[in-house]
């Protein structure tokens, strides 16, 4: 076939000089790109509580410089561009643009527009997250999420960063990932505030649903179009043991509590925990598309007959089920799982964002394949109708991983923490291909 000539397609099968591609097209004006967060890119964030955190002694590594984003974030976009980027998810360090109570930094927002202007100058598409886990310290000294007070200071917060950047930016994220927060915070005591107390993880839970309806409703307010969901982390679970029907009964309560229970809270404006309780949110449904992001599978296994038995719990590794390879972390890699969420979060009928999806891979060989094996997931669920309408590869840098430092791996740009030197891994220039094309 000569150049220039249609090449006939049929089911996105295409017949090019007699030779039939079955190559996937992903639909027009697909978000592509990749995903950072303040506290993990940035350097210098000493005024919240994950700062003190780290200061305290409870994770190995200081997050310090982090990449030094804040300094070089105009030649990261430009890498991200040169990449074929036309999104980029990144996150608002709150404690930053309100130092002290109803304190405003000015300087913090000036910033923040020129992020935002410097991304719009690149013709990539800003997806904002208004909060990424870290909390000011002078709100985590007022209790944090477990304060009734945090839904007024948090919309106090929103409206200030919406009327003066909402013109920049259509895609908002109110909160990352509320049910880890919680789980990681309040429960397993890891992250802070290092709680262990489900009386505690209920109310921070519904504190985090009030504050994002609330910021919901701040939000379209300012600016009508805007386009609003929250992060929700899915986790896939298996059965530890698939013969045992308490194992599989838990992997059913875990899955509806940790996959689904927020989503459908906030699709309905009801807060449902069959049995336990009930509770209106304060108005309607609060999403306009579905923020997903996904790295892993679990397995469960009942640990009793109450109700933290019943959510079980989960094990090492070695299960016959398990055929992925397990990444730099020892998270399994299991690409049907995105494909599995993919399917049941069509049914809120709302464009799905992936907002992460990613691998801590020193091998960079190993996070080609991750992503490959994980797009060839997404490319055949919209081929089944599901309506995707982004893939934000976490991360765009190497970073610090949370309370796993920076032996993580994360970037599609590799970073140098000694001299801050960026180096494009080969992943990101295949990635590159596959966004330049628009197909797998
Ligand atoms: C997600 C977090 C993100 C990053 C990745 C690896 O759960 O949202 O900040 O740490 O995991």
């Amino acid at each position: 076939m000569s150049q220039g000539e249609t090449p006939r397609k049929a089911n996105g099968v295409e017949e090019r000089a007699g030779i039939h591609s079955a190559n996937f097209h992903f639909p027009e004006g697909f978000l592509w790109g990749a995903s950072t967060s303040a506290h993990q890119v940035e350097g210098g964030n000493t005024l919240n509580d994950w700062h003190d955190w780290e200061q305290a002694g409870r994770v190995p590594e200081k997050s310090g410089r982090a990449a030094d984003h804040w300094n070089r974030f105009r030649s990261d976009f430009d890498l991200a561009r040169s990449l074929g980027h036309n999104a980029h998810r990144f996150s608002l360090e709150w404690s930053r643009i309100e130092p002290a109570d109803g304190v405003w930094n000015p300087e913090a927002i000036a910033h923040y527009r020129e992020v935002l202007e410097a991304l719009r100058e690149r013709g990539i598409e800003p997806v904002v997250t208004l909060f990424h886990y870290t909390m000011p310290r002078w709100m985590a000294a007022r209790g944090g999420w477990e304060s009734p007070d945090m839904e007024k200071r948090f919309a106090r917060y929103v409206r200030k960063v919406v009327s003066e950047l909402g013109p920049l930016a259509r895609w908002w994220i109110t909160l990352n990932e509320p049910m880890v927060q919680m789980y990681k915070g309040w429960l397993l005591g890891q992250w802070p505030p290092g709680r262990s107390d489900w009386g505690a993880a209920v109310r921070v839970l519904r504190h985090m649903m009030r504050a994002h309806v609330i910021a919901y409703h701040h939000i379209h307010d300012l600016r009508p179009d805007a386009m609003v969901s929250i992060a929700k982390h899915a986790l896939a679970f298996s059965p530890c043991d698939p013969r045992r029907w308490r194992d599989r009964l838990s992997v059913r309560m875990r899955s509806y509590v940790f996959n689904h229970l927020i989503l459908d809270g906030l699709h309905t404006g009801m807060l449902h925990v069959p049995g336990l309780f009930w509770e209106r949110l304060p108005a309607g449904r609060t999403l306009d598309f579905i923020g997903v992001n996904y790295y892993t599978r679990d397995f469960v296994h009942n640990t009793g007959l109450d109700l933290p038995g019943w959510m079980g719990g989960s094990c090492g590794f070695d299960h016959r089920l398990q055929v992925g390879k397990l990444n730099d972390l020892g998270w399994e890699v299991y690409p049907e799982g995105l494909a599995k969420f993919l399917h049941e979060y069509s049914r809120f009928k709302l464009p799905i964002v992936i907002t992460e999806n990613g691998v801590p891979a020193a091998d960079d060989d190993d996070r080609w394949t991750f992503l490959f094996m994980h797009l060839w997931q997404v490319a055949r669920a919209i081929a089944d109708g599901v309506p995707v309408v982004g893939y934000l590869h976490w991360s765009l840098l190497d970073n610090f991983e949370w309370a796993d430092g920076y032996r993580a791996r994360f970037g599609l740009i590799e970073v140098d923490y000694e001299t801050m030197e960026r180096r494009i891994r080969r992943s990101a220039l295949k990635y590159a291909d596959i966004i330049r094309r628009n197909e797998l």
